[in-house]
Formats: structure tokens, sequence, C-alpha cells
């Protein structure tokens, strides 16, 4: 076994036969096997409403890693991860059907951890399902998925469903990003490191860019995308979660209450956007026809079931500032978008520049160092510095350079999937990296005025070709504050 033991688990997965399983959890559970994360006596299984068997499951499952998994199946660690599984026919409209997954789970030996890998509304039939069925104890879990609501008041009906049946510690709610292996480097680079603790305020940044770039169009989910737009899918989880990170006070040691307190601070402490400043500080995009790797792609009213009249966002960039001492007068620029020139996420630090420049023959203006962290597709830290061009002509001519602290290749050793790393954190019984009902009811507090402002202003989305980096309207909006997108 790898690192720390945990008691082994029924890892019981509901939905089991769906996309998110087939595409994510079965590759990653798969992947920890591989690597001997996953305890020996840790079961797999796999419930869902379709009949089915045990064999039938593990074919479906083999097919899944043929599918997505991005190396070759490795026969023998296969063979001990099938060997893992179990599957159930369940309706779980019935609460009696409930009673057959009794049956099957051993909760003397092991603790039962429930992943809902089904949409929302089914969440309260599960909820109660197992609790009148007696699958509830102190020490089961429940793992759930964004979306976590639509908006604050549907936020908080699932959170009341999940509370009514579980404690909040035994909730576990996943953002795929908080497992991503440079979000959790954020600590790191910012807590063990006095060179960055020091420099780490309004008194030495100027300001702060998140790109979430995706170069894929909506796949084939209209119908859920449509509803929710990129503000609701990317910006109020995947974005606001890096900004925690961004922005938190350093807490009192990693435990989950100490990072999540800190991570609620700050969006507490996010300026509204409301109609009076919506105009100013946000642009909505929509990506229309265009060209990707040299392909011609369709907008997004052309998308495959698409309501050609639908006003959703693709795009969001917005200024968001943060009223607290800390960052007093540091703007945070967001930007998020699908079918955008290139899969991209990446974090910007512009800090603040000299006061006084006495290499005016290299740059009239001295450029500023930048902290640049790249989530994806490389991971990795880079600094932008300004050194001497080396020579012995007696002029003192500087060119930017770049310190780089790519840990790649270091990485490429390990697991470093979201999805692996959070299984494994439920599993283990860690809710650090999982987001607390409070941060997800503050996210959504503030993206629903943002949300009510758009639908006063009634402005359409601006539109910008596939493959491109967003409408004009985002570069104008840092261009109001004299500052340009690091592209
Ligand atoms: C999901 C969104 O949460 O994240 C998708 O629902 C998006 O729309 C995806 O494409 C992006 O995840 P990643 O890890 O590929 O950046």
């Amino acid at each position: 076994m790898n690192e720390k033991k945990y008691k082994p688990c029924d890892l019981v997965i509901f939905g089991a036969l769906g996309d998110l399983s087939r595409r994510k959890l079965m590759m990653s559970l798969y992947q920890l096997d591989k690597a001997n994360f996953l305890e020996p006596q840790t079961r797999i299984i796999a419930v869902d409403r379709l009949p089915g068997n045990r064999t039938i499951f593990t074919e479906i499952a083999h097919k899944s890693l043929l599918e997505f998994l991005p190396c070759p199946i490795v026969d023998e660690a296969w063979a001990r991860f099938s060997a893992r599984f179990e599957y159930l026919q369940l309706d779980i409209s019935s609460a009696d059907e409930f009673k057959k997954l009794g049956a099957i789970l051993d909760q003397k030996n092991r603790t039962t951890v429930n992943y809902l890998a089904i949409p929302p509304f089914l969440f309260k039939s599960i909820c109660t399902g197992l609790q009148k069925a007696k699958l509830v104890s102190k020490d089961s879990r429940i793992v759930i998925e964004k979306p976590i609501g639509y908006d604050l008041k549907s936020s908080q009906e699932i959170n009341d469903t999940m509370q009514a049946v579980f404690n909040e510690e035994q909730i576990y709610r996943i953002d795929h990003y908080l497992g991503k292996e440079t979000v959790l480097n954020l600590l790191a680079l910012r807590f063990a490191n006095s060179i960055f603790t020091t420099n780490w305020s309004h008194s030495t940044i100027d300001h702060v860019q998140i790109t979430v770039a995706e170069d894929v169009g909506i796949e084939g989910r209209w119908e859920y995308f449509d509803k929710s737009g990129q503000l609701r899918d990317m910006l109020q989880n995947h974005l606001l979660q890096i900004l925690t990170f961004i922005a938190m006070e350093p807490p009192v040691n990693l435990e989950a209450k100490s990072i999540h307190a800190e991570k609620i601070k700050v969006l507490n402490a996010l300026r509204p956007i409301a109609d009076y400043n919506v105009g100013k500080r946000t642009v909505r995009g929509q990506y229309s026809k265009g060209y990707l790797k040299g392909k011609e792609v369709p907008g997004y009213l052309e998308e495959v079931g698409a309501n050609t009249e639908s006003e959703a966002e693709t795009f969001v960039a917005m200024r968001v500032d943060i009223d607290n001492w800390r960052w007093a007068g540091v703007p945070f620029y967001l930007r998020t978008g699908k079918r955008m020139n290139s899969k991209r996420t990446e974090i910007v630090v512009y800090f603040k520049q000299q006061p006084h420049n006495i290499f005016k023959d290299s740059f009239y203006d001295l450029p500023p160092n930048k902290l640049i962290i790249h989530l994806q597709p490389k991971e990795g830290v880079e600094i932008e510095v300004l050194n001497k061009i080396p020579g012995i002509d007696g002029s003192i001519r500087l060119q930017k350079n770049k310190l780089d602290l790519s840990f790649l290749s270091q990485m490429k050793k390990h697991v470093s999937g979201g999805y692996e790393r959070l299984l494994l954190e439920a599993m283990r019984g860690n809710n650090t990296l999982f987001i607390s009902r409070e941060e997800t009811e503050a996210a959504w507090t503030w993206v629903d005025s943002i949300q009510r402002a758009w639908h006063n202003l009634s402005d359409s989305p601006k539109p910008y070709a596939a493959g491109t980096w967003g409408p004009n309207a985002a570069d104008a909006l840092l261009a109001r504050d004299g500052r340009t997108w690091e592209d």
C-alpha cells in the first residue's frame, strides 16, 4: 500500500453506468489501484437503475478504460481492480429496494462512501432510501459533484436534503479543480516560501489575472449547459475556488476547518457586482462559427440540439475586487470561455513596477515581474524577471527572462489527476479539498447578484469567433484600467 493507511471502503457508485462514472471514475479508480493506493479490501459497488450483473458491468468498465484511459491497460492491475466490483440494479424511488444494498454492504469492517454520480434531483430519494434502510452510520460519507444547485435557493435545497441525513463533516462536495496538483501547490508556494509570503498584498502586487480557457465547445451537453451558462458552469465554482487559494490569509494549519474558514472570508469580501456596476465590470460572450486548429467548428447556436434564440453566455470576463485590508486596490481579472483559441488554465500575478527606472535604454517602461502559475495543459510555475544581457560592451542592457520552476517531469511519477486525489481523500476521510456548505452558498450569493443584474441589463452576449480569445469587449475591460490580458 502507498502512503497513509485507511479503513477499507465500500465505494457505492450511484449512476455507475452513466457518463461521469464511465468517463472519469472508472479510469481514476483503476489508476489509483494500479499505483497501489486502494486498500486491498476496498470494494466498488456499482449501482444503477438498469438491469445488469457483475459480468456486464465489468465489460462496460473495461470498455470505458479502453476509450478514456490515456495509456494501455495493464492486465495484472485490471484483474486486481475488476475483482473489486459488485453490481446492483436498484430503483431508487422505492425505499425498500435499499435493503438489497444493505445485504451487500459490510458496515462493520468497511466505511461506506456513497458517490452520487447522478443529477441533483435524485439526491433526495437516495438520502432517504439510505436512511430508511439504516445504511447511514457515523462513519459513512456521501460525495456529490457540481452543479450544487443553480442558484442560492436550489443549492440550499440540496444542502438541506443532504444534511437531513448526513452531518456536514460526512458530506464531500467535489470541485475537481481542487484535486489539481498546481492548485494545491499554491498553498505550498504561498505559505512555505517567505519570498512570496512577504510579497503578497496590495503593497507589492498590482493585479492578478485568472484565465480558464477551453477549446472544447459544449460537447453534446446543450440542455445542461444552456440552463447554466459559463458563469454558473465554471466561474461560480472553479474560478472562485482558485481565487480563494490566491487571496486567502494564512490558515492556522492544514486542517479542513482552518482552510475552509479562510476561503469563506475571501468569498464574503468579494465586492458585489449588481445593477450599478455590472455593465462596467463584466463581459458576456457567445461563440459563433470559427476555426480551431485549422478546422471549421460550428457556433453555439448551431450545435446539435441548440435553441437558436439562446442567450446563454459561453464566455465571461470580469473585474473582481476584494474588499479587505490585504487586497484593497488590487483588481482580480477573471476570464473563462468555451471554444477559445486553446486550452489554457493559468494564474498570472503582476507585481508592481519599480518606482524609478534607471534602465531607460532597454525599456522606456520597465516591465513588472510576473509570477505565472500554469495549471493546464502543462503544470508549473515561472517567474518573469529582467536580467542584464551578457557582454562586455560597457552598457547595462536588459532582457526579459523566465525562471522556470516547471515540475511536470517530477509529477509524471505520481498519480496526479484531480479525480484520483479527490476519490482517495474521500476514502481517507479528509475533506480539506472539498467545499463546505458555507462556501457554496457564499459563492452563489455573489453570483446570483451578477445573474440578476445581467437579467435587468437585458444585453445580449457579445459574439466571438470560435478559436479566438473572446469578444473585443473583454480587451476593453482591461484597457479601461490601462492593462492587457496575458496572451
Ligand atoms: C466542468 C464543466 O466542471 O469542467 C465543463 O462542467 C468543463 O463544462 C470542465 O468543460 C473543464 O474541466 P477541465 O478539468 O478540463 O478544465
